[in-house]
């Protein structure tokens, strides 16, 4: 090398080593998402399914949410996603629905003995020198207090630690909440620690949250990962191959290249959920009516694909009037629309027309194969005005979320490339 272009590299270094730890423009952050479960069962994905819709519906105030059946340990078997990433100083690696429905980070911790799920890693703060209680003055917890989420002690006094109760149930089935108190420590993700990461510190839990040590919201309110490691955008790539993990990026760029699609995301006030305007539906020749001003719910937490009405009783006449070549089932636990595949079968295309973009979509994204002889529509009815875009039908598609834009863009990928 010569001492000009050695130079030049110094020089390059130093400029490099004065630049500020800008990651909220410029850096990735790379984790990763993994099913629960090889093979998805559908009965359990169903019932799973319909206890979140009635969840995210009664969160959102939406009239006639459903009725919650017995309190249902979500544990397994229903097609969830779990985050993998560590917490504290030295790290200690933990993994946790990865969940865009709500906001809230928190995680099992210390020996939590009367915490769900039972027998998942927890969290030890005593073993962290990173770790910090925060106090109620700090914004994180002042967010909580807004939403009634936090107490923080009869006196309110400065620098009191702020306890939480989250509750994800529904009145009619209280016992699905997590408490304990807020706390601040440094994540790391990939390769890439962030410090002051403000999160739950669960004392005590119950319900179902998946087979993992918690929960980590990626919502668009304030207490999420997303909004907390300030990127303003993420991207995920669910494969469909159960045995490779799907890559999760939080600052992820633009996505380029052949196929992409963008929405704008709508009904912004309402928090947490990421919203589209689903225009219509096409199933093979038929075009059938969107869901109308309630938009479409995109969300990692939930299996399966809601449709309100009438969307739905639509939409099943559409598949049903191109589908009479085929032995139709009897079919169990809301699906609907069932058909014999052991003599083979082509089911119709389906196509999701959103404001500004079209999802065609893949067989295996709105047809499963209950069991060897029957295959099953995955689109189930919605008790609620509230429709979701389940994980099955994200399945191999990019799907990027830009909470700075407020867009949703999305387009099909071979996962294991991202
Ligand atoms: C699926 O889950 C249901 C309900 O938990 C269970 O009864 C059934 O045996 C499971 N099926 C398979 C194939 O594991
Ligand atoms: C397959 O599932 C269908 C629908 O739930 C059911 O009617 C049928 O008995 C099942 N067949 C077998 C072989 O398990
Ligand atoms: C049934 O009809 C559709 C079109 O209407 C066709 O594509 C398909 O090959 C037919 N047969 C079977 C077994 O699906």
């Amino acid at each position: 090398m010569t001492t000009r272009s050695s130079m030049l590299v110094l020089t390059m270094i130093s400029f490099l080593l004065t630049l500020p730890p800008a990651y909220s423009q410029h850096q990735v952050f790379r984790a990763t998402m993994t099913r629960h479960e090889p093979t998805i069962n559908f009965t359990r994905a169903a019932h799973r399914s319909r206890e979140r819709l009635s969840i995210l519906a009664t969160r959102l105030g939406a009239a006639s949410a459903g009725s919650a059946q017995s309190p249902l340990q979500m544990d397994s078997g229903g097609g969830a996603y779990d985050m993998t990433f560590s917490m504290g100083t030295p790290p200690q690696t933990l993994s946790a629905l990865a969940d865009t429905g709500s906001d809230l980070i928190w995680a099992k911790c210390g020996a939590c003995k009367r915490c769900a799920p039972r027998g998942s890693a927890s969290y030890y703060p005593t073993k962290s020198s990173s770790f910090s209680k925060l106090p109620c003055s700090s914004a994180l917890c002042r967010t909580l207090e807004s939403q009634s989420l936090a107490t923080c002690g009869g006196t309110r006094a400065r620098g009191a630690v702020c306890s939480y109760r989250y509750s994800y149930g529904l009145s009619s089935n209280p016992h699905h909440y997590t408490q304990g108190y807020m706390g601040s420590e440094t994540f790391t993700l990939g390769s890439d620690a962030v410090q002051g990461i403000g999160f739950g510190c669960t004392t005590m839990s119950e319900g179902g949250y998946g087979s993992g040590s918690g929960l980590v919201g990626l919502g668009r309110g304030k207490l999420s990962l997303v909004r907390q490691l300030k990127v303003g955008a993420f991207s995920y790539c669910l494969t469909s191959d159960p045995s490779t993990s799907s890559p999760l990026l939080f600052g992820a760029g633009a996505l380029t290249g052949p196929g992409v699609q963008s929405t704008p995301l709508v009904n912004l006030k309402t928090s947490t959920f990421y919203t589209v305007n689903l225009d219509s539906i096409s199933i093979g020749a038929a075009k059938t009516p969107g869901t109308g001003r309630h938009g479409i719910i995109f969300d990692s937490g939930t299996t399966l694909t809601f449709l309100a009405e009438p969307a739905y009783t639509l939409a099943e006449a559409g598949l049903l009037s191109q589908t009479t070549n085929l032995t139709r089932v009897p079919g169990t636990d809301g699906y609907e629309v069932c058909f014999q595949t052991s003599g083979g079968a082509v089911f119709p295309s389906m196509v999701l027309h959103f404001d500004g973009g079209d999802m065609a979509l893949k067989t295996e994204n709105y047809f499963g194969a209950v069991n060897d002889s029957v295959s099953c529509w995955l689109v189930q009815k919605s008790p609620s005005e509230m429709s979701i875009v389940g994980n099955i039908m994200q399945m191999d598609y990019h799907i990027r979320y830009d909470l700075d834009k407020s867009v949703l863009s999305f387009q099909p990928t071979n996962c294991d490339s991202v």
